[in-house]
């Protein structure tokens, strides 16, 4: 890492990559503040790994530049790889050795003196509570030790800046929160991360800013906050228990004062926005009790990165995996879910 404070640990202009006629970075621009979190989404095939290797010195780009911790990818590629650790969809571990002895040889290789590489290696295993596996063999720990392990092996020597691509693909539930855990733990160390994911509940929850791929170009950025305003924010969706009151429900609540908004009028319910979450539905309610219109069910619903991922993506082609069920495609005022109502007649 350079002597100097830096504010901004990575800095990405104008990159291009093409693989013979494809194209899988047209332009790709981005900065990430230091000690910050990096959600990097995109379905498959939309450039995640090739910008990641790009940034790690594993490919040059073909046009553009790029600077990591300070050190520009093309011209100081040395520097960049003694500033980087990258984790994630491979692993050079030993399968023979154990995880100790994994972390220990890690420490060697970078020229950690044998008691020192120890130390850390003891000190890894603890944070990473794998202290217990003892001398067991990596090629028996389970999927989610094995990742740990990967990830504890990246910061024997502690970097600036981490890679994580894909780092919980493939692994169950709770090995999922414990590679989120890691994450936090990297933040807490002011260790600056980039992640790629495809899980869009994953970015939510440990990205700073968020920027989204598409066909090799970022089509938004943000924070999860941020993108999900961009579709909409919250908003509340009524069905009255008969199909006909609709449009007399929409009626009543445009005549009604204060600034309801209604967002969409489907066949059987209509959506609102609800800037003022609960007090929205009680108005509403109030306001369908008032017009005897009978409804069968009302709820709230707050954009997930699903609904911004498809809005900003197109559903079609995506092979994103969280899976959507609020159904909303491109259209900005699709009818979001209604999961968060109670079932039954509330009026
Ligand atoms: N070595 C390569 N040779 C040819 N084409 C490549 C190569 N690497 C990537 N590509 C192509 O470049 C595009 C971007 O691929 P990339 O692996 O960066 O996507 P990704 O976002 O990481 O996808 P995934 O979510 O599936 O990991 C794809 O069309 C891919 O087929
Ligand atoms: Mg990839």
């Amino acid at each position: 890492m350079p002597t100097e404070q830096l504010t901004t640990a990575v800095r990405v202009t104008d990159v291009t990559k093409s693989f013979d006629d494809v194209a899988a970075l047209t332009g790709v621009s981005f900065e990430v503040p230091a000690g910050s979190v990096l959600g990097i989404l995109g379905p498959n095939g939309a450039g995640k790994t090739t910008l990641v290797d790009i940034l790690c010195t594993l490919l040059p780009p073909d046009s553009g530049t790029a600077t990591v911790a300070g050190h520009d990818v093309v011209h100081d590629g040395a520097g960049v790889r003694a500033a980087i650790s990258m984790t994630g969809q491979y692993a050079a571990l030993d399968e023979t050795l154990s995880g100790r002895d994994n972390l220990i040889f890690f420490g060697r290789m970078q020229g950690l003196r044998r008691r020192a590489a120890i130390a850390r290696a003891d000190e890894l295993l603890e944070r990473f509570e794998l202290s217990h596996t003892g001398k067991r063999p990596v090629y028996a720990y389970s999927g989610g030790m094995r990742r740990r392990l990967d990830i504890a092996c990246g910061l024997v020597v502690e970097p600036a800046v981490v890679f994580l691509d894909e780092p919980t693909t493939g692994l169950d539930p709770r090995s999922r929160q414990e590679v989120w855990n890691l994450v936090e733990l990297l933040k807490a160390d002011g260790i600056t991360t980039l992640l790629t994911t495809q899980y869009l509940d994953e970015a939510d929850l440990l990205s700073d800013n968020i920027i989204v791929l598409d066909r090799g170009r970022v089509v938004a950025e943000g924070t999860a906050a941020e993108l999900k305003e961009r579709v909409g924010g919250v908003h509340c969706a009524v069905t009255p228990t008969e199909p006909a009151d609709v449009d007399r429900l929409a009626e009543v609540l445009r005549a009604a004062p204060g600034d309801l908004r209604i967002m969409s009028i489907g066949a059987d319910a209509l959506t609102l926005t609800a800037p003022d979450g609960v007090d929205t539905l009680a108005e509403v309610i109030a306001l369908a009790r008032g017009a005897d219109i009978a409804l069968h069910d009302i709820g709230l619903a707050t954009p997930t990165l699903d609904d911004v991922f498809f809005a900003l993506t197109g559903d079609a082609e995506s092979g994103v995996g969280s899976g959507s069920d609020t159904g909303s495609g491109s259209d900005a005022t699709a009818e979001p879910a209604v999961s968060a109502a109670s079932p039954g007649d509330v009026a």
